[in-house]
């Protein structure tokens, strides 16, 4: 079977290498990958926003699947339109992509099923935005609408912080604004739960918690995630049964009544309050670099579970898990999340040694003449499975010293909650 996967991160690169060397598996190809993929599929590099240049490249090479990994083409409608053509596809089509592609669209699904989630108002003009705020108790939480690569979001201490908020959003930072959100602030700790559905069964992709701010202790600017361990240290029995009754099932529900199925990942951003699950967001795909922690413990066959799901056939199979801990550190370009040096030689590439249950995986990385050279902000994510939180730390950050890249910082901390200093 071929298959092709979409994207060129961290996460494209662990997919990737779930599906690496299964029997079925005749070929793999990343649209368009980075240097991590390309010794293990075939990178091909066309231009992602015109999906006819896609199709036909599908079409040409008999690709039997397509998995898709970052949220942009899916909320674009890349599903809805290979599976025009007769492709097939894993991941939510347009429709249900608004889980992600609309923060005002969940809301309003939310309140319509009664699903726990922040107490919100949608405001489609700066001056009524304003007054509301001029009433308010802070903190409160602005946000924009749509895709804003997680920039979107302001947590507000005060009027003057609020306001400027309102103002870049309506402004068009994030993009043409007609509305934006406030949000009540909900004080709680996060958890990130992930399942996979075909729309009709619901099967638990496990629990993961990441480290979203550049520096230690949790400090500095947002990034796409500087590091993740899975399991989360809040999930017990009670509150996972919450979750889906609650949150998931309702939504799967709510999605199904205005006409579509959801199908792929859903990645559910929750806060919970006293082992209560409030919705935060959902993405409608696997987390960065939640996805490097949590695949590494998949015992089951990758590719049956994707074929299962686009089959609408999820309750045929089951997912295994190893009882292990799973931490992930990413290494950065200095500078990361602003500006950075690219095209930096990674020369000790080779000079890692994995051994078994530990992973490498490739973000922001292009190879030139055997060479690996780094290209984006996120670089490389070890993933490290072990008994223990702290020894898979310990082990990542002996290989990252190994690697000794100059160019490069990552946070020694991650999964500080979890691992007692
Ligand atoms: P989002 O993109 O909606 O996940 O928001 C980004 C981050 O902002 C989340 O991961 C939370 O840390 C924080 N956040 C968003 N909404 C709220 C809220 N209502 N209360 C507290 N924190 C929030
Ligand atoms: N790690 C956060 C995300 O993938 O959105």
């Amino acid at each position: 079977m071929k298959v092709g996967i979409i994207g060129s991160g961290g996460r494209e690169h662990a997919i990737c290498y779930s599906l690496y060397g299964l029997i079925e598996i005749e070929r793999l190809y990343c649209f368009p990958g980075n240097a991590g993929t390309s010794r293990i599929a075939e990178n091909i590099s066309l231009n992602l926003e015109n999906f006819n240049e896609l199709k036909d490249f599908i079409k040409a090479n008999k690709i039997d699947l397509i998995v898709v990994g970052p949220e942009k083409p899916l909320v674009d409608g890349i599903v809805d339109f290979l599976e025009a053509h007769n492709i097939k596809v894993f991941g939510p089509n347009k429709l249900a992509s608004q889980l992600e592609g609309s923060k005002i669209f969940t809301k309003n699904l939310c309140k319509k099923h009664n699903i726990p989630t922040a107490k919100f108002g949608i405001f489609d003009n700066i001056d009524k935005a304003t007054l509301f705020i001029s009433k308010t108790e802070y903190p409160i939480v602005v946000k924009a609408d749509g895709l804003a690569s997680g920039k979107g979001v302001y947590i507000c201490e005060n009027d003057k912080e609020a306001k400027t908020a309102i103002k870049e959003i309506f402004e068009g930072k994030f993009g043409k604004a007609e509305n934006l959100l406030i949000e009540e602030f909900l004080k709680g700790e996060e958890m990130s739960y992930f399942i996979i559905t075909d729309g009709k069964t619901i099967k638990k992709f496990e629990t993961a918690q990441d480290h979203k701010r550049a520096l230690e202790g949790d400090m500095g600017k947002n990034t796409g995630g500087m590091g993740a361990y899975s399991p989360s240290r809040l999930i017990n029995k009670e509150l996972d049964k919450k979750i889906m009754s609650k949150i998931i099932e309702p939504t799967i529900k709510g999605l199904r009544e205005i006409g579509t199925n959801y199908k792929g990942f859903l990645y559910v951003g929750l806060m919970i309050v006293k082992n209560e699950p409030y919705l935060i967001e959902y993405n409608v795909r696997m987390g960065d670099p939640e996805c490097q922690t949590i695949l590494p413990k998949l015992k089951s066959n990758l590719l049956e579970i994707f074929l299962a799901c686009c089959n609408e056939k999820l309750n045929e199979v089951s997912i295994k898990w190893k009882n292990k801990k799973s931490l992930c550190i990413v290494l950065c370009s200095k500078g990361y999340p602003d500006e950075f040096k690219t095209n930096v030689l990674i020369n000790n590439i080779n000079q890692i040694k994995l051994n078994k249950d530990e992973y490498c995986y490739h973000a922001g990385t292009t190879k030139n003449k055997e060479q690996v050279y780094s290209n984006g902000g996120r670089v490389l994510s070890f993933a490290f499975l072990s008994e223990s939180f702290s020894d898979a730390r310990i082990r990542i950050i002996n290989s990252i010293n190994t690697l000794n890249w100059e160019n490069g910082f990552y946070r020694k901390d991650i999964g500080f909650k979890v691992i007692d200093e």
